[in-house]
């Protein structure tokens, strides 16, 4: 996974691209989003020069889906010194790998979540579920990663919001020394240096200048079992917050971007 910045009024997530395991995978899946009444278009490709299909989840976050790519060749002076790496290590900032997960909000949790499941295969891996029986937080990957793709309950009149994305370290210590370089720096910490309850990952939160929440993350666990089913949390069970991690702020949960006037 990579990131992109591009210039914008205001802050959000402009799309998120997948990439399939082949030209015809990129078909098949276009097929079945046609089919499902979820067409959008091809587009060009920001990278490689090949074909992209842009659509919409049902909040209205913008995705898209490519083979053809284009590999990183590192630069001279940032060339690794084992080949299969992609660039030297780099050893600033708070050194982060790449882009780990991304957490979208949605007014209907469980309609995102079935449209990843049957249009693309994602595997749940938690899921609380509200008294109403509404979703209120889907845990998703398309791999044994505990979360690639995450849906929390939209609690404002927003829609097509970005709750945060997270980039990984390589090791808790990491996201400790990722803090003492935010707070030297005086970046905002929303959240953490702690523990999630649900994947379990160790996370730290910050807003880039633009306003965008960004994770600094490490850990969750890896689902090895190819028939595991999605552990349903009720409301309640949730609510007593098993094992440990400090409180989140009350605005950690409403607040994604764009922001929007309540
Ligand atoms: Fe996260």
């Amino acid at each position: 996974m990579e990131s992109q910045a591009h210039p914008s009024d205001r802050a959000g997530l402009e799309y998120a691209s997948w990439r399939t395991a082949s030209a015809d995978a990129l078909d098949r899946r276009v097929a079945w989003l046609e089919e499902h009444g979820h067409g959008g278009t091809w587009v060009p490709q920001d990278l490689g020069g090949g074909r992209e299909y842009e659509f919409t989840d049902p909040d209205g976050h913008v995705f898209r889906l490519y083979f053809d790519t284009e590999a990183y060749v590192a630069p001279e002076g940032k060339r690794p010194v084992i080949p299969v790496n992609f660039q030297a290590y780099a050893g600033r900032g708070a050194n982060v790998r790449h882009v780990d997960h991304l957490n979208l909000l949605a007014r209907d949790v469980r309609a995102n979540r079935r449209f990843w499941e049957e249009g693309f295969g994602l595997r749940t891996y938690e899921i609380i579920e509200l008294p109403d029986g509404a979703e209120a937080g889907a845990w998703m990957s398309a791999t044994i990663q505990g979360h690639e793709l995450i849906y929390t309950q939209e609690r404002t009149s927003g829609s097509a919001r970005l709750h945060h994305f997270a980039y990984l370290v390589d090791t808790r210590e990491e996201v400790l020394r990722a803090a003492e370089i935010f707070a030297d720096a005086r970046i905002h910490i929303e959240a953490g240096p702690s523990r999630h309850t649900a994947i379990q990952g160790f996370y730290l939160y910050t807003r880039e200048p633009g306003g965008n929440r960004i994770e600094v993350a490490n850990g969750g666990y890896l689902v090895f079992a190819p028939d595991r089913e999605p552990y349903v949390w009720t409301a309640e069970e949730w609510a007593t917050k098993p094992g440990w991690g400090a409180p989140i702020p009350p605005e950690f949960h409403i607040y994604g971007t764009p922001d929007v006037a309540e």
